[in-house]
This record gives C-alpha cells, sequence and structure tokens, in this order.
C-alpha cells in the first residue's frame, strides 16, 4: 500500500502542474480568464454565471443537479470487474458536515510551485519532513499519507454512492477529472504545508514536458520519496519520449474547446451520466499513469491502475 500513497504524490502533481499553465497561455492568450471562469462555473463556484447548467427545473421545485457523494455511503468497490478495492476510511464519515469552498484570503502568501529539476534543497528537506510527519499519522487522522492516498481511491472506483440514489460517484472519463484532481492537490498541498507550519509550501511538479526534465526527478529515488512498487526500468535515467507531441496535440491541437478539454458533462442523478473523458485525461495522464507503475502487476498497479 506505501506504493500506492507515493503515486498520489507525483500523478498528481504531474497533472496539476503543466496543464493548465500551458493551456492558458497557447489556448486562450487574450482571455485567460474565460477559462478559469467555465472551471469555476463547472465547479458549481459560482451559480450567477451559468444558471442553467447544474440546475433543472421541475415545476416550481429546482433540482441541483451538482454531483455530491453521501459520505455515509462508502463501500468497497470495483478496481476491475474481477477486483473488489477497499479504501473507505475505518470511522464512519457519515456525520461530518461538508463544508463550502472559502476562497483563500488574498493576503496570504502566494505558493508558487516549481518544476521538481529545480527545486532546491532547502525545499526538497521541507518536503521531506512534510512527507515523514504525513507517513507517520495514524490512519484515524485524514491528514495521514493513507488516507490523502485513498481520496483518489474513493472517487475512482465507486466507493459512494450519490444521494437519494444507487448511483455511485466516478471521477474519471467526464469533465469532473480536472477540477476534481486539481482540488485534491490544492488541499493535499495545504495540509502539507500546515504540517510543517509553511503557509507557502509549494508542491514541486514533475515538468516532463521539458526536455531537461523527462526522467523522474532524482531525488525521487531517495526515501520518503522513493516506491519500490515502480517499473525500475524506467528509472534515471530512462527518458520519457514523445512528450512534447503529446502536450501539443492534448492541449492545442486537439483541445479548441473546454469541453474537448475537460470531458462531457457529468451531472447528478440517472440521466447525468456521461463517458467521454477529455483530452486532459487521456494522452496526458493515462500515459505517465502506466509509465511509472509497477510492471509486476496485471494494471501496472499502483500508479497504472491507481486506485
Ligand atoms: C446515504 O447512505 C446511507 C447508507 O447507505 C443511507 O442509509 C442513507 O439513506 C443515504 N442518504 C441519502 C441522502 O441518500
Ligand atoms: C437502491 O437499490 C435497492 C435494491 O435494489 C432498492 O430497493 C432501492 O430502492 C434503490 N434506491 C434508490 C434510491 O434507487
Amino acid at each position: 500500500m506505501e506504493a500506492k500513497k507515493w503515486g498520489f504524490a507525483i500523478t498528481l502533481i504531474f497533472i496539476f502542474a503543466v496543464v493548465p499553465l500551458t493551456l492558458l497561455i497557447l489556448q486562450n492568450p487574450n482571455k485567460p480568464w474565460e477559462f478559469v471562469d467555465k472551471i469555476l462555473g463547472i465547479l458549481g463556484g459560482d451559480d450567477s454565471m451559468y444558471p442553467s447548467g447544474n440546475y433543472k427545473v421541475n415545476g416550481d421545485h429546482i433540482q441541483d443537479l451538482s454531483v455530491s457523494p453521501n459520505l455515509s455511503s462508502c463501500h468497497a468497490s470495483y478496481g476491475r470487474t474481477d477486483l473488489l478495492v477497499h479504501c473507505c476510511p475505518s470511522e464512519s464519515q457519515g456525520e461530518e458536515a461538508i463544508i463550502d469552498f472559502q476562497f483563500p484570503d488574498p493576503s496570504t502568501p502566494l505558493r508558487v510551485r516549481m518544476p521538481a529539476h529545480h527545486v532546491d534543497d532547502d525545499n526538497i528537506a521541507k518536503y521531506k519532513r512534510a512527507l515523514t510527519i504525513m507517513k507517520s499519522l495514524p490512519d484515524s487522522d485524514p491528514r495521514s499519507f493513507s488516507r490523502q492516498a485513498n481520496i483518489h481511491c474513493l472517487y475512482c472506483t465507486g466507493a459512494y454512492d450519490q444521494p437519494h440514489s444507487n448511483l455511485s460517484i466516478d471521477i474519471h472519463r467526464k469533465w469532473f477529472f480536472f477540477p476534481w484532481h486539481r482540488m485534491v492537490l490544492h488541499f493535499h498541498e495545504r495540509i502539507v504545508g500546515r504540517l510543517i507550519g509553511d503557509d507557502a509550501f509549494a508542491l514541486p511538479f514533475w515538468n516532463w514536458d521539458s526536455p531537461d526534465a523527462m526522467t523522474l526527478p532524482g531525488w525521487y529515488m531517495n526515501d520518503p520519496f522513493f516506491d519500490d512498487q515502480r517499473d525500475f526500468s524506467h528509472f534515471p535515467p530512462k527518458t520519457m519520449i514523445l512528450n512534447l507531441a503529446y502536450m501539443y496535440k492534448q492541449v492545442v491541437s486537439g483541445a479548441k474547446t473546454p469541453e474537448l478539454f475537460m470531458g462531457c458533462p457529468y451531472k447528478a442523478g440517472e440521466g447525468g451520466v456521461c463517458d467521454g473523458p477529455g483530452t486532459v485525461e487521456l494522452a496526458l495522464h493515462n500515459t505517465m499513469h502506466k509509465w511509472v507503475g509497477s510492471n509486476f502487476q496485471p494494471e501496472r498497479e499502483d500508479m497504472g491502475a491507481f486506485y
């Protein structure tokens, strides 16, 4: 399970870091905020902007179509049809209220994410300290490494049902993919920073479409970053190839509209299910998952299939 945890940190970091910036700059050079607005609309952050998007009027009744989990409904789910995956927290979450997101106070320090191959020793030391603390926390602590890692599993293979429904939640292959992963990173990063009392701590990212950074970042070969459930043949100095071509196709030429980039609209209830991943999910996310994952397991688990 240790390996899975490691997968959490590294995958999400590269997914988050490379794409949005490139997209904002290349795809929408004059109007990047339009895209940000779309994402906020999709997240349900500003109802006035997209009045019809997440709501349906049934007579006088307005139905909220935002997808949400029933936190009391956690159950084992299927990683593959023949594989039940267990990642529910040991204690019930049912009584925990869901807290609305608050944007950070603008006066708080800006977190500046650095590419992993340029992070200095001080920052590696901070990250190391934070991860060591995180890994030492008991499983009952939601900030612990295993609980953080399991968040992906909980929402990936259908561990939660939607309220008033037997339909489970799956954050892949739809427009949830991108904002959901960004959200997880956002909170993970805040937790990491809080554990070492550094409100400006920023997660490094693997800048794998840069010619200088096409190997696994070297310091990931050491504890507490190292994971022995990886494809050893892909350890440094092995380089990823075709990255630039992938990046251009998935972020620029193949992603001309928000829908192509983000994936299909996903809404609550029977009518809201969809299966149509965006370009950000397909080649970029899936290829890297598999490249890093363990070649000893059928689905290259522990990064390939990342429950
Ligand atoms: C949530 O799930 C629990 C357990 O399955 C169930 O008893 C409860 O009715 C569900 N709540 C809603 C709002 O669907
Ligand atoms: C969920 O499934 C059970 C068993 O098939 C059924 O009795 C129940 O009505 C379903 N609940 C909803 C909200 O569809």
